[in-house]
């Protein structure tokens, strides 16, 4: 706790883009420490920032020095080769969560994914205790963080929130995402209330704005106070179908491009 009486968060993932868009909204609810194996810039007063690399475990207890609650965003955030996806998001997610065990950190707020459940067809709208159906390494890296915070939950009491973050965009910026979008002030929204809510214990909820179209339920949403405040379908006349085919993958699923066989995200070769 700072002098002022404010929660001391650690934010990882900090330099990224959900983790800049909400330094900007939560600066004024918390004190902030910013981690990232990549610089962060232009810091606030109520900011600092300790460099950390997730694969590292004790770089990441020593981010996490005094903080009383965890968001933790770190990570490789699309599909990539296994052993790197492994170490950074399924290993790094561990390192957080054991650090904040030893610790005595009480609650840690978790950037899961859509595609921890990206094969389930677009027609289905699902809650977040479907089985999962991961679309990518990427996705089972989700799974995984899921599990190991059920884990922590069950045998350390260290709570957990995940929120299943679908597309965070400034607006959408095609068709899927008026399903998808997840706005910055509903995003900034969710994590606080993932921090602040009473009596969550273990819990996973969407992450997206209250969007007409949305494919996932709101289940929990409730239990935390989220009320979103936007929704894409104010956007619905000027966004197109990316891929355009309907029986494609990438339009049948719900993970999008994801979903596709090829799919290589950042392990694809360059150029
Ligand atoms: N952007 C989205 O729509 C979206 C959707 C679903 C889930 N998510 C999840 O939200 C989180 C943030 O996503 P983002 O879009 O801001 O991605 P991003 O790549 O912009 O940010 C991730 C940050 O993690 C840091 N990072 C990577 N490897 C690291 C390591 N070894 N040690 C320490 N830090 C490391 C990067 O430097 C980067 O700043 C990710 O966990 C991502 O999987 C994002």
């Amino acid at each position: 706790m700072s002098a002022e009486g404010r929660r001391r968060v650690l934010l990882t993932g900090a330099a990224g883009v959900v983790g800049s868009a909400l330094r900007e909204h939560l600066a004024g609810h918390y004190d902030l420490i910013l981690s990232d194996v990549r610089e962060v810039q232009e810091l606030r007063p109520n900011e600092l920032f300790r460099r950390a690399d997730l694969t590292n475990p004790a770089q990441v207890q020593a981010a996490m020095q005094g903080a009383q609650a965890v968001i933790h965003l770190g990570g490789i955030p699309d599909e990539h080769r296994y052993d790197l996806i492994r170490a950074v998001n399924i290993d790094g997610t561990q390192h957080v969560l054991e650090a904040a065990r030893a610790l005595g950190v009480r609650r840690v707020a978790f950037a899961s994914s859509i595609h921890a459940v990206g094969y389930y067809p677009r027609a289905q709208q699902i809650g977040p205790d479907v089985p999962v159906r991961p679309d990518t390494f990427y996705g089972v890296s989700k799974v995984a963080g899921e599990a190991l915070g059920r884990l922590y939950f069950e045998k350390h009491g260290l709570e957990f929130v995940a929120v299943r973050i679908c597309s965070f965009q400034p607006r959408p910026q095609d068709a899927r995402h008026l399903s998808t979008w997840l706005s910055p002030r509903d995003a900034a929204q969710l994590f606080r209330r993932a921090l602040d809510a009473h009596g969550v214990g273990y819990l996973t909820v969407a992450g997206i704005s209250g969007n007409t179209r949305r494919w996932m339920t709101d289940e929990g949403w409730d239990l935390l106070g989220y009320q979103p405040q936007d929704d894409a379908e104010a956007y619905a006349a000027e966004v197109q179908h990316l891929r355009g085919d309907p029986a494609s993958r990438s339009e049948r699923f719900q993970g999008g491009v994801f979903s596709e066989v090829g799919y290589l995200g950042r392990a694809a070769p360059e150029g």
